[in-house]
């Protein structure tokens, strides 16, 4: 690869941990593709990496919508030439106890996460495949491993720790590294509702949470930015399979 500007997809890429990420990828040299549902808001985000210096170009695209994904990235192919990385971030929650999910309310949740992650994850290797080279991070969570309140989230989260090893086994013979981080605690719009739903302030809610982080602090998106970064560098290429919990040392 030596030479050559990589290519990285990054989904949910609007704002928070996927803005923090493109931006950090961008700082490195990689060319990124902002890719979100809102093409408007994926401007604003592009734009202010160019500013910077960087290479990015901003794409609307559900991940959970199957032509729309493969179209993305064939065009993404098409028009940066290559794709090196591909970063499923995107992701919602619909919280609620169990007696109380909606059906509605674990298939968005299980769609956003899981199967958007299958659908961009087959439309990037068929061209990894062919260039045997890629890097695939995917984002799970502490949630993973079990809270109150998030059923369907920790559910797809946990999903995309399978996904994540499995992928890894099938696609390590073709130089395709896959591996996850799963955040802790980060600031960003999907923190911030959720403590608007426990009544909190955002400032409450994060220094309760920073109070019971071993490193005392909650995270920003810098904090995941910088751990995709590495896994997706070549760095990391006798990693895969792996997730990486970045929290703080708090895992709930
Ligand atoms: N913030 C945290 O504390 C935290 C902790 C653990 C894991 N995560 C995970 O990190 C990822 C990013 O979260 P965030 O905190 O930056 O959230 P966020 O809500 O700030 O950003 C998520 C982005 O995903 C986009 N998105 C949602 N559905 C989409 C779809 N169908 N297609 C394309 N884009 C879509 C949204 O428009 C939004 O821009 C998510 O997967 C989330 O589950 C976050």
């Amino acid at each position: 690869m030596s030479g050559k500007r990589r290519v990285a997809f990054v989904t949910g890429a609007a704002r928070g941990i996927g803005a923090g990420t493109a931006a950090r990828l961008a700082a490195d040299g990689i060319a990124v593709v902002i890719a979100d549902l809102d093409e408007t808001a994926c401007k604003a985000t592009a734009d202010a990496i160019v500013a910077d210096g960087g290479t990015a170009i901003a794409l609307g695209c559900n991940v959970t919508d199957e032509a729309q994904v493969d179209a993305a990235v064939d065009h993404v192919v098409a028009e940066l030439g290559s794709l090196d990385i591909l970063v499923n971030n995107a992701g919602v929650t619909r919280d609620n106890l169990l007696f109380k999910m909606s059906a509605d309310d674990w298939d968005t949740v299980m769609s956003v996460h899981l199967r958007g992650a299958f659908l961009c994850s087959r439309a990037a290797q068929r061209h990894m495949v062919k260039a045997k080279y890629g890097k695939i991070v995917n984002t799970s969570s502490v949630s993973a491993l079990g809270n109150r309140g998030q059923a369907n989230y920790s559910a797809a989260k946990m999903g995309i720790q399978g996904l994540t090893r499995t992928l890894a086994i099938e696609l390590g013979p073709f130089g395709i590294n896959v591996n996850a981080v799963a955040p802790g605690f980060i600031v960003t719009e999907m923190t911030i509702a959720t403590a608007e739903r426990m009544g909190l302030t955002p400032e409450e809610h994060q220094a309760k949470a920073a109070a019971i982080t071993p490193v005392r602090r909650v995270g920003q998106p810098e904090d995941i930015a910088n751990a995709v970064a590495f896994l997706a560098s070549d760095q990391a290429s006798f990693i895969t399979g792996q997730t990486l919990y970045v929290d703080g040392g708090r895992r709930l």
